[in-house]
């Protein structure tokens, strides 16, 4: 049976007028390798941390602004929203379609509440807390292309033709406002595209950037703005010590000028210098040590990276499976061919590269979890191939082969092929994001013994479900010794100066599991136990 809403009652949980205060036993287990004895030995002991949440109810009027809103997923989220919010019907061959947002998971997916005489009782996810309806999100942003919405929704060649002209009075008055441009971060066949640039220092672009947000949030009447990039795949921009290791490094080689700042993360500055949440929603390195350390400093929250929507998803759950049933992956290969312009920017191969990276750590944690398939350091062959092919426009095909080791030596194959436009598996990804990102801005906690409540760390492990890379929470004094420990991480994927995830920071990849984390973080707030499948009460 499926309900449309609910209320927790409980010792544990208050409601006021304007929050939901939970109290939470957070059952968990505490691992020591200690010397019993003479001899070393994994002791393993349960644990019980009581944990308050309080969750700010009253949801804000949500601005969105977008870097790259003129395209493809800018359009088409743009186009969805608005189609959503007015009933907007269109004719197809089939049938006469409904708008809707399949494909999101705060505004498609359910939970499971319990049973009731004997039924699965659900209800929808966005019925835990209280967010933002995407109906009334008021989108704006940047595009170093001038080009309307309703113009790049028909570049796009996305919607059905019906519902673009329907759509196109609704937006062909919404011009992206001009973004930073440096042709040395993605690919020179993007030039063309370039007419509507900020002039100026790095610093006046940033300075220009937060003057925009500030425009936004006052002519829109928005309460609260969230920033994602959803720009063309930039290269990865060098770390180094004393150029962009520290917050101190960063903001002056930001006075400096220095070349080497690219253009996400000068917007990312912008963002947290003004507490606007900022999400990147491509695979390059946004997030420098020197951006990370900024973030943590001003408690601004930064999500990312690249969006989780097709072939990585499928792998983050296949993998999960076959892993899970003692099955062993030797290989996984990964053909894609698009025609959109995503795809020709990732045919240069310093933007391929970093889609390549985001791609390549998918299967980590889930090989890593299993030692009696894998030895130490034995990984499955891993290959990502992408080819620019115009003709199938935003209509990605994603080839996949895996093959594995099962009972007794023998061998299985299993081949997937997806054909799907690729702007539409991210558009509610993105609105995922950004009403995530606004909730957990909301939500404060603190651990039995914490003095203050303190809102989440300001890297939010808390979206990793919607992003193939997912940034962790890092050590600041990590990257103080940044240059030996690149070195060592260099080596192990095999690029120069690189640097994405800091050692002994936990990354989690499995699907379910990215999925679980964020379910029973929302079920706490309302003072619910995590969804733990047990049924007890019928064994
Ligand atoms: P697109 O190429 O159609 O749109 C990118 C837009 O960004 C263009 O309109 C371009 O003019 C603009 N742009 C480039 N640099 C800019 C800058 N510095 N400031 C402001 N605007 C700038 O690409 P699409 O298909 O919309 O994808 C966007 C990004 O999302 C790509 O990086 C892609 O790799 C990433 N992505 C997309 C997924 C999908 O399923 N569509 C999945 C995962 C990531």
């Amino acid at each position: 049976m499926f309900i449309q809403s609910f209320k927790v009652e409980s010792p544990n949980v208050k409601y006021t007028e304007t929050e939901i205060h939970s109290v939470y036993s957070y059952e968990t287990t505490e691992l020591a390798h200690e010397n019993r004895n003479g001899t070393y030995q994994w002791v393993v002991k349960p644990k019980t941390v009581k944990y308050e949440f309080r969750t700010d109810t009253r949801v804000p009027k949500l601005g969105v602004m977008l870097v790259g809103w003129g395209g493809n997923n800018g359009a088409t989220l743009t186009g969805g929203v608005i189609a959503n919010r007015e009933g907007i019907s269109w004719a197809t061959k089939d049938k006469v379609q409904q708008a809707n947002y399949f494909g999101s998971l705060t505004q498609a997916s359910s939970i499971r509440v319990g049973s009731y005489n004997g039924e699965e009782i659900y209800a929808p996810f966005k019925s835990l807390l209280p967010m933002v309806n995407p109906d009334e999100v008021v989108f704006g942003g940047w595009d170093i292309s001038n080009m309307n919405l309703a113009d790049a929704m028909a570049r796009a060649k996305v919607f059905d033709i019906d519902l673009q002209k329907q759509l196109r009075p609704y937006m062909e008055h919404m011009v992206p406002l001009p973004g930073i441009y440096d042709p040395d971060f993605i690919a020179a066949n993007q030039g063309t595209r370039a007419n509507n640039v900020i002039k100026g220092t790095k610093k006046e672009q940033v300075q220009q950037i937060t003057k925009d947000i500030k425009e936004f949030k006052e002519a829109n009447k928005v309460d609260k703005v969230v920033v994602l990039w959803t720009a063309n795949t930039e290269r990865y921009s060098n770390v180094m010590v004393g150029l962009n290791d520290t917050m101190e490094s960063l903001l002056a080689s930001l006075d400096k000028d220095e070349p080497e700042i690219s253009p996400s993360t000068l917007y990312a500055i912008a963002c947290i210098l003004e507490n606007v949440p900022f999400i990147n929603g491509s695979p390059q390195n946004t997030f420098v040590p020197g951006l990370i350390d900024l973030a943590i400093q001003r408690n601004s929250l930064i999500g990312g990276d690249d969006f989780k929507s097709g072939q990585t998803k499928m792998k983050s759950v296949l993998v999960d499976f076959l892993v899970g049933a003692g099955i062993k992956p030797t290989s996984i290969v990964s053909y894609n061919h698009l025609g959109n312009n995503d795809g020709m920017n990732l045919s240069a191969p310093q933007t391929f590269r970093s889609k390549e990276i985001s791609k390549s750590n998918v299967v980590d944690d889930m090989v890593a979890s299993n030692g009696i398939l894998y030895e130490p350091g034995e990984h499955p062959d891993h290959v990502v191939v992408i080819k620019y092919v115009p003709y199938v426009g935003d209509s990605k095909r994603a080839m996949d082969e895996y093959t594995s080791e099962i009972f007794m030596g023998g061998k299985s194959t299993i081949v997937l092929h997806n054909t799907c436009e690729d702007s539409l598996l991210a558009a509610p990804i993105i609105l995922d994001l950004v009403l995530l990102a606004e909730l957990s801005t909301r939500i404060q906690l603190k651990a039995d013994g914490e003095g203050k409540f303190h809102s989440f760390h300001p890297v939010a492990t808390i979206l990793s479900y919607l992003t193939k890379a997912p940034l962790v929470i890092a050590n600041t004094k990590f990257f103080l010794s940044i240059n030996c420990l690149q070195k060592l991480y260099c080596k192990v994927i095999g690029v120069g100066l690189v640097l994405q995830v800091p050692p002994g920071t936990p990354v989690v990849n499995a699907l379910s599991k990215q999925r679980a984390m964020l379910e029973n973080i929302m079920r706490a707030c309302v003072g619910l136990a995590p969804e733990n499948n047990m049924i007890l009460e019928y064994k």
